[in-house]
């Protein structure tokens, strides 16, 4: 019994030390797994390219291509806080020219503004969050919201107000657009970061993959053409897909890469921008295009195609055969994709060559809910918040009343 007693302080000092020392590992590792995957994230494709982009991943999360928490979870950890490659500087021509996207259920519209420079503003009023242009494009130097008349200029600045300019200590400088951060690549290609942080603004843009020699693309190339197509697949599908195709030198090259030569089978040469985005160009022709696939919901997918000309002559040249062979081979494209998320879906199981892209998800979105679950609340860092001054309040009481006497409301 006096033994027992005696010995008993040094186990318990101990087992009391061992755990201590177990918590400060285990947090310390948790910790560092966040920030590597982060960086993994940022890295980008350099890290792919020291790994030729085949990285194995045998056993990707459950639901992968199905699971709506999932793709609930890849909108805060993928699309709200990387560098996503949207458009061309050379879409936008005059002050004023504009064109309105989707990505992830994320609006926004990007806009050339009378100094040159092309900001992106989330597609949302700041009165009642309707949104501010509903065309793909157009061009118009002052925006105005057809709900109940704000207007903003290309700077996203609000410069009427009806109802609530008459209201004293109402700041329209308070209620500009929600500016989005903006990038234009070596190339022109413009991307951006829904992440409202300043940190995010500040942060490089990732280097571009480059597959082949594409040249040819430049900020004085004209647009041609866009249009849209929606696909039933998991956008996941076309992450690291281009880049394996493009990757080989088969004669059998199908698809997108004929078009712009139909009896030319030798693949294209690319620009990949991780995670949506991939530019075709070929040697010999003015002709390249950019392909954005925009996720609308785990099982959908929006296709658009964005065709430019190193020269202007080329537009009576794109109409006909190779406008129609594009839009057949694009079909086609969408149509694989179909069918391989068709199997995937019904025989429960992943594509045999998982990527490293596809790892890099998996991992980015794995830390975000650690973080999530550290924090114990939802990240979101592409949200943006609403502020609403007592002069607002009033002004938007007496814009309601107006409303109810109006026979002509808006919607
Ligand atoms: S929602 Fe835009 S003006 Fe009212």
């Amino acid at each position: 019994m006096f033994g027992l007693t005696a010995a008993a302080p040094p186990v318990f000092v101990c087992t009391f030390v061992a755990l201590l020392v177990s918590l400060f590992l285990n947090i310390w590792l948790l910790i560092n797994n966040f920030k590597f995957a982060l960086n993994d994230l940022d890295a980008g494709p350099a890290t792919a390219a020291t790994n030729d982009g085949l990285i194995k991943r045998s056993e990707l999360p459950q639901g992968w291509w199905t699971d709506s928490m999932l793709f609930q979870a890849e909108r805060r950890a993928i699309f709200s806080k990387t560098w996503i490659c949207v458009s061309h500087r050379s879409r936008f021509v005059k002050p004023g020219d504009y064109v309105s996207h989707e990505i992830a259920g994320f609006r926004f519209f990007l806009i050339l503004g009378k100094d040159n420079t092309v900001r992106a503003f989330h597609n949302v009023c700041r009165h009642r969050a309707f949104p501010v242009t509903e065309k793909a494009s157009g061009s118009s130097t002052i925006l105005g919201c057809k709900y109940h008349g704000w207007c903003y200029n290309t700077q996203g600045q609000l410069t009427k107000a009806p109802h609530f300019d008459d209201v004293s200590g109402f700041d329209r400088s308070q209620n500009s657009l929600f500016e989005i951060h903006t990038k234009v690549n070596e190339y022109g290609f413009l991307q951006i970061n829904l992440d409202g942080s300043k940190e995010a603004g500040e942060s490089q843009l990732p280097d571009t993959k480059k597959i082949g020699k594409p040249a040819g693309i430049n900020y004085g190339s004209q647009f041609l053409h866009s249009w849209e197509l929606k696909g039933n697949f998991n956008w996941k599908l076309t992450v690291n897909d281009e880049y394996q195709n493009g990757n080989k030198t088969s004669k059998a090259a199908s698809g997108a890469f004929r078009v712009f030569h139909t009896q030319d089978l030798t693949p294209a040469d690319q620009l990949y921008f991780f995670p949506l985005t991939t530019v075709y160009t070929k040697s010999g022709s003015t002709l390249w295009y950019q392909l954005t696939y925009s996720p609308d919901s785990p099982q959908q997918t929006n296709v658009r195609c964005d065709v430019y000309s190193a020269r202007k002559s080329d537009a009576a040249v794109f109409e006909g055969t190779i406008k129609d062979n594009l839009e057949a081979e694009i079909k086609a494209k969408i149509q694989k994709y179909e069918a391989t998320y068709g199997t995937l879906t019904s025989s429960n199981c992943n594509p045999s060559d998982s990527s490293y892209d596809q790892a890099r998800i998996a991992d980015a979105v794995t830390a975000h809910l650690e973080q999530e679950k550290i924090e114990g609340r939802e990240i979101k860092p592409a949200t943006v918040q609403q502020c609403r001054s007592e002069a607002f309040t009033k002004a938007e009481k007496l814009c309601q009343a107006l409303e109810c006497t109006s026979d002509t409301l808006a919607w």
